[in-house]
């Protein structure tokens, strides 16, 4: 990281911390927030305020799904990979976007637009197969229908 970012990395964990007070997940949220991930800089300043070892602070940040140890595309697309969706074809869709952006399950595009993940059972297997896109759920979803949802977004940014 650049100085600079550093010393942003700095700022935005001395905020969170007079917010959250010395609740580390909670310092971990606002930074994910913030920067999509949690980047390196950020974990140790937090492991210095907090006066927490820093491999605790990547135990941490490791356990939970929700954090990321690296940078995600600014829009997220998410298939479910649970058995409902599986055998209503959840694959095929995984593999449609992962042709489409060029990246496997799991990744990120280069240019930071998006990041393809896959997650077993959004607890609505009725309306299945499921990709949520930057939150948003559609159900009954066709390998077309996920890659028309990510067409849409490129075209829109495009304009
Ligand atoms: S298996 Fe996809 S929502 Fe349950």
């Amino acid at each position: 990281m650049t100085e600079v970012a550093v010393a942003e990395a700095s700022m935005v964990v001395e905020e969170s911390i007079e917010r959250q007070g010395e609740f580390l997940i909670a310092v971990l949220q606002d930074i994910q927030e913030h920067y999509n991930y949690l980047p390196e800089a950020a974990l140790q300043e937090v492991a210095a305020r907090l006066d927490i070892p820093l491999r605790d602070v990547y135990g941490v940040a490791t356990f939970y799904r929700s954090f990321s140890l690296a940078p995600k595309g600014e829009h997220i697309v998410t298939v479910c990979l649970g058995t409902a969706c599986h055998v209503r074809g959840g694959a095929r869709i995984v593999e449609a976007l992962a042709r489409e952006l060029e990246i496997e399950a799991g990744e990120t595009t280069p240019d930071l637009e998006f990041t393809l993940e896959t997650v077993n059972c959004l607890g609505c297997c009725a309306i299945g197969p499921i990709v949520v896109v930057d939150g948003e759920y559609h159900g009954e979803m066709t390998a077309q229908g996920a890659v028309n949802l990510v067409r849409k977004i490129q075209k829109a940014e495009r304009v």
